[in-house]
């Protein structure tokens, strides 16, 4: 059967130029980077000059990149660190934050003790700015703000230039997770003026198991990871040379064909809405996903006016995939904390959220897929 992968939140497919960037370092990199000898040195430089490129895709400088095994590991070396060599006392985060960020906040609180406060988003999944600049105000404790850019689940976007200046104002620490809008937008780390971010190359057709951590030269940050010098000492362990080549070249490509892309993914996301408002009567989208200016174009987040909880499982056996909620957090069969901060108990009750992502490489006529595939569905549930 044809695959409708309509998943791209979750993860992207792999390029073909991505592979072949990849199979060309496995076969001629062989050399431990951290060998001084030459066949060592030259896989360190494809590391080296990877970070140059990718930091200078990122406005960042090659210094300020970590490479990482994905963002997951990213988030947690960044918060974890805060808390544990910078003096953080409070953190404050949101409900809408990837489990590896409200997971790793939770374990502060209760492993150290660390003061957590949640900005409340309204049924549209907008934080309250205003409050958060208040709660700056408010407190001498140091603390880390944690947002994310881009919401995985409904795609809301963040004025994350205003976060920025409000925590610099104020003194605190800022960390964004940019895994969704990294290589999706144009992003330049020192302008916007954050302490630390992170990526995954999973989202943007690159491999997955490698990522890296932003974070701002002088910051003071440590690492997770001890037992040796790779990294800057920030992350000990034999590089993932070729994950890092492969990352660096899915960048190159998407960040060369930047604007085209993000047009045309509009263009789907827009069709996709049109397409379920005239066929599916009563559909709704949750948070601003059906919004262009206030939410990514990957991520559409639907809400179908009946109850299914097996809808994502009937779609697949047509050949159709998507998502329940975030890749993460659907296998977990309740409801994800996004979905509960968005949704009315009227609505969780009575309807079912679904999240079809798209990238450049969807076509309308996956859209179209869907479309049919839920036809049949409604069809057979009357
Ligand atoms: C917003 C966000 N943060 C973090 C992650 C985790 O990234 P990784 O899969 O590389 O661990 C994801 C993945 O779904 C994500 O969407």
């Amino acid at each position: 059967m044809v695959k409708t992968y309509l998943d791209n939140a979750a993860t992207t497919p792999l390029l073909d130029e991505v592979i072949d960037a990849m199979v060309d370092v496995m076969k001629t990199q062989y050399g431990n980077p951290s060998s001084t000898h030459s066949i060592g040195q030259e896989a360190k430089a494809v590391i080296e000059e990877n970070r140059r490129k990718i930091a200078s895709y990122v406005g960042a400088q090659p210094a300020e990149i970590i490479f990482t095994s994905c963002g997951t590991e990213s988030n947690n070396m960044i918060i974890k660190s805060c808390v544990d060599h910078l003096g953080v006392e409070r953190i404050i985060t949101s409900p809408l934050e990837h489990k590896c960020v409200a997971e790793t906040c939770l374990e502060m609180k209760k492993l150290r003790g660390t003061e957590l406060v949640y900005l409340r988003p309204n049924n549209k999944g907008d934080l309250d700015l205003d409050k958060l600049e208040e709660l700056l105000k408010a407190s001498d404790k140091k603390t880390l703000v944690t947002l994310m850019h881009a919401n995985n689940e409904i795609g809301n976007l963040l004025d994350i230039d205003r976060v920025a200046k409000m925590c610099k104002e104020n003194g605190a620490l800022f960390h964004s997770d940019t895994v969704q809008t990294v290589a999706h937008l144009l992003l330049d780390f020192n302008k916007i003026g954050l302490d630390f971010a992170s990526c995954s190359a999973h989202k943007f057709h690159g491999p997955k198991g490698v990522g890296f951590a932003y974070i701002r030269k002088s910051s003071g940050l440590k690492g997770l990871i001890t037992g040796g010098p790779q990294e800057r000492s920030l992350r000990a362990g034999t590089e993932n040379i070729c994950g890092i080549a492969g990352m660096g070249k899915a960048m190159d490509i998407c960040m060369k064909h930047l604007d085209d892309y993000a047009e045309y993914m509009q263009e789907v996301k827009a069709y996709a809405v049109d397409r379920l408002i005239s066929n599916i009567p009563g559909v709704k989208f949750n948070g601003r996903s059906a919004e262009p200016e206030k939410s990514l174009f990957t991520v559409l987040s639907v809400l179908l006016p009946f109850k299914n909880p097996l809808i994502g499982l009937q779609l697949d056996m047509r050949g159709v995939a998507v998502s329940q909620g975030s890749a993460c957090s659907s296998g977990a069969g309740k409801p994800s904390m996004v979905m509960m901060s968005v949704l009315s108990d009227d609505e969780m009750e009575n309807s079912t959220p679904l999240r079809v992502s798209f990238s450049h490489r969807t076509t309308k006529e996956e859209v179209d897929q869907l479309i049919k595939a839920l036809g049949e569905i409604i069809a057979e549930q009357q």
